[in-house]
């Protein structure tokens, strides 16, 4: 009954905890801010809706929400409103993305362990995901000579994520020109996806926009505001590559959301101290979470460099779905390193997106089935 597209991609690893998850069980597995948007976005989006904004908009977005991020991406390299594609959230950008720009039988570089929609993605525009490790031991950065020897004539781009879900990685500067080396070398595009780029917790975070002509950047107010509900997003490309995937959005989406474009706005150009704040709070979960379970025999954590995730690995005989749902059935959730690829096995995902009790708390029934296992 199914066309093979709909078939040749499962159901996400992230998605099968959640179904699984007895009530009342503490929540690691969040890939969303535990914040609200705060009350001047809300304010903004309620004046919105009672206002009159709940029509049609333009596909491309509201043209003020479009010059107000070529404004806010100034500070990494000249951006033109006419360069900037609003969206459904980071999601559609993507999407949007490799269906317009990859072609049957294309294949596509792609992180191992990477984020879950990058490879159906792929899979669902008719190329082929090609994964490159990216390892604990390398701080979670592609090895460029393992890079370049994946590249074949039928290679159309890289797919980077920094920071990283599900590592907490962060590219550094002599990666990212590395792997912007070898895409010129070989005439590849780049879609960069750095929708965790306020949440960086050692040096500052190194963006791939300016650094490349074939790039497509993606981003989303999705985190930023803790609005993962809103469904607002947005690309940066050369303006032709922008007009083909406007075009290509519109047969999905007609438009992004206008009420909530025109509050994203004015979380735009109001203050911005609630951003500040909730990256500090989540820089002293960090510290807690990676402090609990480094303690945690059996376990290896990794200081993550970026987003809200823990990648620890682990040395016990099971494989990391198993533990997953061990660790569930006594009322945690997290996510089996082998939901974001092969390469994630030996792993689990610990978002600490939750309060500093819940954090806590979490990691002590973790503790409890790991000494289980010993
Ligand atoms: C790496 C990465 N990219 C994209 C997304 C999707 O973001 P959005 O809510 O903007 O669609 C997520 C969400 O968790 C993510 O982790």
């Amino acid at each position: 009954m199914f066309a093979s597209r709909a078939t040749h991609v499962e159901l996400s690893g992230i998605r099968k905890m959640f179904e699984a998850a007895p009530s009342g069980a503490i929540n690691l597995g969040l890939g969303e801010p535990d914040f609200q948007p705060p009350l001047h976005i809300l304010e903004a989006l309620e004046r919105a809706v009672r206002g009159g904004m709940n029509k049609y908009g333009p596909t491309g977005g509201l043209p003020e929400l479009r010059s107000a991020v070529a404004e806010r991406l100034s500070r990494y390299a000249p951006v033109t409103p006419d360069q900037v594609l609003i969206t459904t959230g980071a999601t559609q950008a993507l999407c949007a993305t490799t269906l317009s720009l990859v072609d049957r039988g294309d294949e596509v570089l792609t992180p191992d362990p990477g984020f879950v929609l990058f490879a159906p993605h792929i899979t669902l525009a008719s190329g082929t995901p090609v994964f490159y490790k990216v390892r604990k031991n390398d701080a979670f950065q592609p090895r460029l000579d393992e890079l370049s020897e994946l590249v074949t004539p039928k290679t159309k781009a890289i797919i980077v994520n920094s920071p990283g879900n599900p590592t907490g990685g962060v590219l550094d500067r002599k990666t990212i020109k590395g792997i912007v080396e070898v895409a010129e070398d070989n005439d590849l595009l780049i879609i960069s996806d750095e929708v965790y780029e306020p949440f960086v917790y050692e040096g500052r975070h190194e963006t791939f926009l300016g650094t490349y002509d074939k790039l497509v950047y993606v981003n989303s107010f999705s985190k930023l505001f803790a609005m993962t509900g809103w469904r607002i997003g947005y690309l940066v490309a050369a303006p032709e590559i922008v007009k083909t995937l406007a075009k290509i959005s519109y047969y999905f989406i007609a438009c992004p959301p206008t009420p909530t474009q025109v509050a994203v706005l004015a979380g735009l150009r109001g203050p911005q101290d609630f951003v500040t704040h909730m990256v500090k709070e989540f820089h002293h979960r960090r510290e807690m979470i990676v402090g609990l379970l480094s303690r945690i025999e059996g376990f290896d954590c990794p200081w993550p460099k970026g987003a809200f995730y823990t990648f620890p690995s682990f040395d016990f005989e099971l494989t990391s779905e198993d533990l997953a749902f061990k660790i569930l059935k006594a009322g945690v959730i997290c996510t089996p390193g082998s939901a974001f690829g092969a390469g994630g096995e030996g792993h689990l995902r610990f978002s600490y997106a939750n309060s500093r009790e819940n954090i806590a708390k979490g990691v002590e029934i973790v503790s409890k089935v790991a000494q289980s296992l010993q």
